[in-house]
């Protein structure tokens, strides 16, 4: 019995220290979105490229956007991998981008961010009439 209770505070331990132990909060990833939002709308390509249909499609293919040749041959594609890679720390991942953002260090930010992003911009209406690009 002791040794069960035991197996199972360290499976709770571990998985708290994996960050499986809470839902994303979507609000809080709204939040550190307004950083994002400062260079990067949804419809529109501004000092980032338009953000609709991010989650799933290929770096650096949004049309009418100059991207540096760092995300343009990256060969990635967007996904909650790549996407938590990237926003730790842009500049190290991919030496070369001209996304100046510093980086969202803590691991939850980045998971509460991009449970957001994976639904902010794949909004149906906010997106309708937006082709998704490859
Ligand atoms: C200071 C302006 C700025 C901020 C702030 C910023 N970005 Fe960017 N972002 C850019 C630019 C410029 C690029 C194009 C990078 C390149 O070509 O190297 C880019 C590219 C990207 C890409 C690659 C898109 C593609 O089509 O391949 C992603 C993903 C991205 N940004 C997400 C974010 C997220 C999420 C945040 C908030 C945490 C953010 N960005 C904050 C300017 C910014």
């Amino acid at each position: 019995m002791t040794v069960r209770f035991i197996t199972l505070g360290l499976v709770g331990a571990l998985l708290t220290l994996a960050g499986c132990d809470r839902p994303a909060d979507l609000a809080h990833g709204q939040s550190l979105y307004g950083v994002c939002a400062g260079c990067h709308k949804l419809r529109e390509n501004w000092t980032g490229p338009q953000h609709c249909w991010l989650v799933g499609r290929s770096a650096g293919t949004v049309p009418g956007f100059v991207y540096s040749q760092a995300v343009k041959e990256s060969g990635l594609t967007w996904d909650e991998k790549t996407l938590d890679q990237f926003l730790t720390m842009p500049l190290s991942f991919l030496p070369g981008t001209k996304m100046g953002f510093i980086g969202y260090r803590d691991k939850k930010d980045r998971t509460d961010l991009i449970a957001y992003l994976k639904t902010h911009t794949a909004d149906p209406q906010a997106c309708a009439g937006i082709d998704k690009p490859l």
